[in-house]
């Protein structure tokens, strides 16, 4: 809780010099106690009243908690929510589908980070489970960065839409033929980033195609999701 007296501090700092910003670096603070995160703490006790694994939610949710702590190590929030769907299969039927989807918001909840608009980062490891594939924790929009990746960090480190795709389905390369960007022979004037929205764009009707091919391990607004995570990260040459 130092942390969060420092923090407190500085926002009363901000608070005397300026007023306009103030409302959003607000916000930012305790991302561990928004009204959503909290909302997936207590349905997860909520689901499990009355069944034998009601001390085990309860433990489980207290330990939600802490995995969006800004000291927490970065896959623990992927781990919590790995075990709200082993909780989900446990308990089956109606709960599971109820916890599944309390596991899918709970993944992508905002972490605190040591600093308001620094990106917390993302967890290298693929989910236990498919439900969780291709979802990653939101990124305090007061932050230059959004995600890792971006801004100066482009064109280094992994693209998590290719290392973690939905349902498995990747994306196409970008080659890199006569100084010029092709992505499946389209040619892209020396454009990279035209070049990888469309890579980010055929994953996504790749990733359609297989959902509706009768795939339900994810769901469309999984496909969605991963997009928005493929364009934010760096181009993915091959
Ligand atoms: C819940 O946590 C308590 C305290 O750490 C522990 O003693 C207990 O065994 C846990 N229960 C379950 C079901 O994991």
């Amino acid at each position: 809780m130092k942390f969060a007296l420092i923090f407190a501090v500085t926002l009363a700092l901000v608070a005397t010099t300026q007023s306009a910003p103030m409302i959003l670096s607000k916000r930012r603070f305790g991302q561990e106690h928004t009204p959503k995160a909290d909302g997936t703490f207590k349905d997860i006790k909520d689901i499990a009243k009355g069944t034998n694994k009601e001390e085990q939610a309860g433990n489980l949710s207290g330990a939600m908690v802490r995995a969006l702590l800004a000291k927490a190590p970065t896959c623990d929030q992927q781990n919590r929510a790995d075990e709200v769907i082993d909780l989900a299969y446990e308990l089956g039927g109606k709960k599971e589908k109820q916890l599944i989807k309390v596991a899918k918001i709970y993944r992508q909840l905002e972490r605190n980070t040591p600093k308001a608009g620094q990106p917390s980062a993302l967890c290298k490891k693929q989910p236990r489970h498919k439900e969780l594939y291709g979802l990653v924790q939101a990124q305090d929009p007061t932050g230059k960065g959004k995600t890792p990746g971006k801004g100066s960090d482009k064109g280094k480190g992994e693209n998590y839409a290719e290392t973690h795709p939905v349902g498995g389905v990747k994306m196409p390369k970008i080659q890199k033929v006569d100084g010029d960007f092709v992505v499946n022979g389209n040619k892209f004037n020396g454009d990279v980033n035209a070049a990888q929205n469309r890579q980010c764009d055929i994953q996504h009707n790749l990733c359609f195609n297989k959902f509706n091919g009768g795939d339900r391990s994810f769901s469309g607004a999984d496909c969605d999701k991963q997009t928005n995570v493929c364009k934010s990260g760096p181009p993915v040459f091959g």
